[in-house]
């Protein structure tokens, strides 16, 4: 029996262990070391199912947004389950299909796409380009109709609702750079039925992240639905409504409602219309699936601060130093000894890397954590800095644990950099 913390089903104390399903996490550190990213397979599995069941036989396709955690293994899950993806960029799409997925099930979003990643795209054949911009439009159209074929388009609208979330995590506010204006969006929709290369096949909007009440969701989705009207008048019929991603997950005390509500709040408001309804979730189904599991280095109480350096930093975790994101930090074995406020940092050399402030816990020096809800956002975010190598990840189904990415190594960093000549050629 797996108990608390309460962040995911799968992920919990056994005799006084933390687990990922049947794997103690002292396990995983002893074969790959830490820090380490820890998925667990069956909380993949079950956060899909949520999203999907209460489609029933409604025609529906959930894009997993593969920025939300990018490994292989886990698009290769998701597509295995009848998996769509969102993606972003022309390094996603190749992702994507190296996992295994299904370019018919893909949609392109993103505010910025070059001319060689349409052309990836149309060569793939994607389901459909989230259109951002009146240029990007034009751009789309001019490389369809010199390939003679049609490009499948809809609009991301920008529905200017307030999520209510991290300002950097909004995307739906009139202020923002995603999507067109909604008040635009009209008119594009008609400039896009006349030009070349272009077949409209549906509407798109993404109001933001982390967003855990449901009226922000309905209000973009009745405005939407109000422009779809407007469009079936001027013979603008649409294949599919694209309802993006954004529902949120529970790092400390939120209670943002189930996949299943959402969705079935969602179908309530459409009633029964016939499009086909996509969703674009990231966050929601692998943010609770995953844990990043760190040793402490050194211990350095202080008379102003506790300090309890860890051998994960800001490069492998951003979410705190960007966003001063909460995650979760337990011990992986409790013991009965006093507890102290530590604040949790990295060996990155910023003020800035931390990944907790102030937490009560019993720590020796050796200890291992996990930093909670970690799957979302970790390791697609990390990077390199101060030339630290990006952990490893590792999937546990049942009692048997994948390692899905081998830590990187130093000297992969650097291979594809060049010293200059000396002495100087000119
Ligand atoms: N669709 C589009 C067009 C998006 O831009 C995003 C996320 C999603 C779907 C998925 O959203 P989700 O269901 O995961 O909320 N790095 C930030 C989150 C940035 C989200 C960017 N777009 C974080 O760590 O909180």
């Amino acid at each position: 029996m797996l108990t608390d913390p309460p962040h995911s089903t799968f992920i919990g104390y056994r005799a006084g262990t933390l687990c990922v399903e049947d794997v103690p996490l002292p396990q995983i550190a002893a074969s790959f070391g830490t820090p380490c990213y820890v998925y667990s397979r069956a909380q993949l599995t079950q956060a899909f199912h949520a999203f999907s069941r209460p489609f029933g036989t409604r025609p529906h396709l959930l894009c997993y947004a593969a920025k939300a955690n990018s490994n292989l293994a886990i698009l290769d899950l998701f597509a295995r389950l009848g998996s769509g993806f969102d993606i972003v960029s022309g390094g996603e799409l190749e992702r994507v299909l190296a996992a295994g997925g299904d370019a018919r099930k893909v949609v392109f979003s993103g505010v910025g796409k070059r001319v060689d990643e349409i052309e990836l795209a149309l060569d793939k054949g994607i389901l459909c380009f989230n259109v951002e911009s009146a240029s990007e439009l034009e751009r789309i159209s001019s490389i369809a109709a010199r390939r003679k074929i049609d490009a499948a388009i809809s609009l991301r609208v920008n529905p200017d609702v307030d999520p209510k979330t991290h300002p950097y995590i909004s995307t739906g506010l009139r202020n923002n750079k995603f999507g067109v204006a909604f008040e635009d969006a009209f008119a594009l929709y008609r400039r896009a039925h006349g030009l070349p290369g272009l077949r409209i096949t549906g509407i798109d909007y993404h109001i933001g992240s982390q967003i855990t009440e449901i009226p922000p969701f309905l209000d973009a989705l009745d405005k939407l639905l109000g422009l779809v009207a407007r469009l079936e008048t001027e013979g603008i019929g649409l294949h599919h409504l694209d309802l993006g991603g954004g529902l949120g997950i529970r790092y400390a005390d939120e209670t943002p409602p189930e996949p299943g509500r959402y969705v079935e709040a969602l179908l309530a408001r459409l009633g029964d219309r016939r499009e086909t309804i996509i969703l674009e979730p990231g966050r929601a189904l692998v943010g609770n699936a995953g844990v990043l599991l760190t040793r402490v280095e050194y211990l350095k109480p202080g008379p102003a601060r506790n300090f309890a350096i860890v051998d994960a930093a800001m490069n492998d975790l951003m979410r705190p130093a960007l966003y001063d994101a909460y995650h979760a930090i337990v011990p992986v074995q409790p013991g009965a000894r006093e507890t102290r406020h530590w604040e949790i940092v990295g060996p990155v050399c910023e003020s800035g890397d931390f990944l907790g402030h102030g937490r009560d816990l019993a720590l020796s020096e050796g200890d291992l954590l996990a930093v909670m809800s970690a799957g979302a956002y970790g390791m697609s975010m990390s990077s390199n800095y101060n030339t630290r190598a990006r952990a490893a990840e590792a999937v546990v189904d049942g009692d048997a644990v994948h390692l899905v990415r081998a830590r990187e190594r130093v000297g992969d960093l650097f291979a594809g950099e060049r010293r200059l000549p000396f002495p100087p050629q000119r």
